[in-house]
């Protein structure tokens, strides 16, 4: 028997990493003929993209396997398959752990997928292997439609903070030849896209060898591009920056004033026991060397809470750190041990209600400082690249000003897509909203 309907559901989780992988499953099985249908009742085989950064991130997918198993009352032939970085970090205990579940595909076996699923039609299937030499070269992905294109530039990760199981289930770092993202950077223009978004986990350690060319020779290639106003790239890790990336992204207008710099946390202690590579006495240096290169420049960062050995005095620097610095917004996050990852060995000493005493702390203090930041915008005017409608304040587009900060106004002739000037009025911790300038 094979698959009944080439109808398939997808659902995406987790980092940005994982929603570009999607567009490249998606690629791959319309190649092979299949639809994408927008409702889980319609499939013939339903597919949960998964992140498993954090145990949370787990718990809901097992929750939404449930959920949709129960569609295969209906349809006895329904294949129901985990994708991602759950699927390498639990294998077989995936399929084991749930009745419902036909294949679990790892995120470098995507390339397979279509074989794999009428495997899976006759029992359940598992391919987890990581191949430090896919890098899906070929595919062409089908991207969510809009005015920016994700183009992920390299894979894996080899940093191994203690904290992270990102280098186990996804493998060890491997880029893109410079030539084979110049293309789809092109290829992305043509098809109507302002905006590109270099994604990796690590992406400014990006480096085509055989090239001898670094991250900064990829930013300043692809502002050449015809058609593509703006470059972003996300996620950097402070360790990997040169002095030449920051030059090229000051020099080149293109390029936006925007940086993610994940600090994790301000104790040198605590950054040893992560292995992040740096102190924050370096990592503090970066940050100023960027604001001093690129004055207006927005920068937003990651923050862990609650690793194990934190002390409270810890805290209270990287507390003190955000007040100091003034970040225009932070991802923070609650210590979730990964088994698998280093740090998991030493257990999770902190208790829960510790960690969410840190983290609300720290999220209160965000939010001043995100509302604050954002108040400072007030009466300037910045260009902003319409992406499409507001969805609190009807009537109005919404868009990124250069830095990063979501921007909301009227509509007035604008379509996404396009580039306005708006004179922000009024700001909110997450939003500046205006008014276009004629
Ligand atoms: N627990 C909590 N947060 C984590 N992150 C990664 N691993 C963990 C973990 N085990 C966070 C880090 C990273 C972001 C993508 O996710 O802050 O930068
Ligand atoms: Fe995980 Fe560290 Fe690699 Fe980021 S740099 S993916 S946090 S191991």
């Amino acid at each position: 028997m094979s698959v009944p309907k080439r109808k398939v559901y997808l659902e995406s989780y987790g980092c940005q990493m994982n929603l570009a992988d999607s567009e490249l499953i998606l690629g791959q099985l319309s190649a092979s003929g299949y639809e994408l249908v927008q409702e889980p009742k319609d499939s013939g085989v339903i597919l949960l993209n998964t992140c498993a950064v954090r145990e949370h991130a787990e718990q809901r997918i097992y929750g939404r396997v449930a959920e949709l198993g129960r569609l295969k009352n209906k349809n006895p032939d329904l294949v129901i398959g985990v994708c991602g970085c759950m699927a390498t970090h639990l294998k077989e205990k995936l399929i084991q752990s749930s009745q419902f579940l036909d294949l679990v595909v790892g995120p470098d076996s995507y390339r397979r997928l279509p074989e794999i699923i009428e495997k899976a039609v006759k029992e359940p299937f598992v391919d987890v292997r990581l191949d430090k030499y896919e890098n899906y070269s070929g595919i062409n992905p089908i991207r969510a439609a809009g005015v920016k294109a994700w183009v992920s530039i390299m894979r894996g990760c080899d940093k191994f903070c203690t904290f992270c199981i990102v280098p186990y289930v996804r493998g060890r770092e491997h880029c893109l030849p410079i030539e084979q993202i110049l293309d789809q950077v092109k290829n992305v223009a043509d098809e109507g896209y302002k905006e590109v978004v270099f994604l990796g986990q690590t992406v400014n350690s990006y480096k085509d060898k055989e090239e001898g060319l670094e991250f900064a020779d990829l930013l300043e290639r692809a502002a050449e591009v015809e058609g593509i106003k703006r470059i972003r790239f996300t996620s950097p890790h402070p360790f990997d920056f040169d002095d030449r990336t920051i030059e090229v992204m000051r020099d080149n207008p293109k390029i936006c004033p925007q940086v993610h710099l994940p600090l994790q946390s301000a104790s040198n202690s605590v950054l040893d026991k992560m292995k992040r590579r740096y102190t924050i006495e370096f990592y503090d240096e970066l940050l100023q060397k960027f604001r001093e290169s690129i004055p207006d420049i927005g920068i937003t960062t990651d923050i862990i809470v609650g690793f194990p050995g934190e002390e409270e005095k810890d805290y209270q620097h990287t507390y003190d750190y955000m007040t100091k610095t003034k970040y225009d917004s932070a991802f923070m996050f609650k210590y979730s041990a990964r088994e698998g990852a280093k740090a998991y060995n030493w257990g999770d000493p902190i208790p829960e209600e510790e960690k969410i005493r840190r983290l609300e702390g720290i999220i209160q203090l965000q939010v001043t400082i995100s509302l604050e930041i954002n108040q400072m915008e007030v009466g300037q005017v910045r260009e902003v690249l319409v992406e499409g409608e507001a969805k609190k304040e009807e009537g109005s587009w919404f868009g990124k000003s250069p830095q990063f900060r979501t921007v909301v106004f009227p509509k007035d002739g604008a379509k996404p897509g396009e580039f306005v000037k708006v004179r922000i009025e009024r700001a909110t911790p997450h939003t500046l909203i205006g008014e276009v300038v004629k």
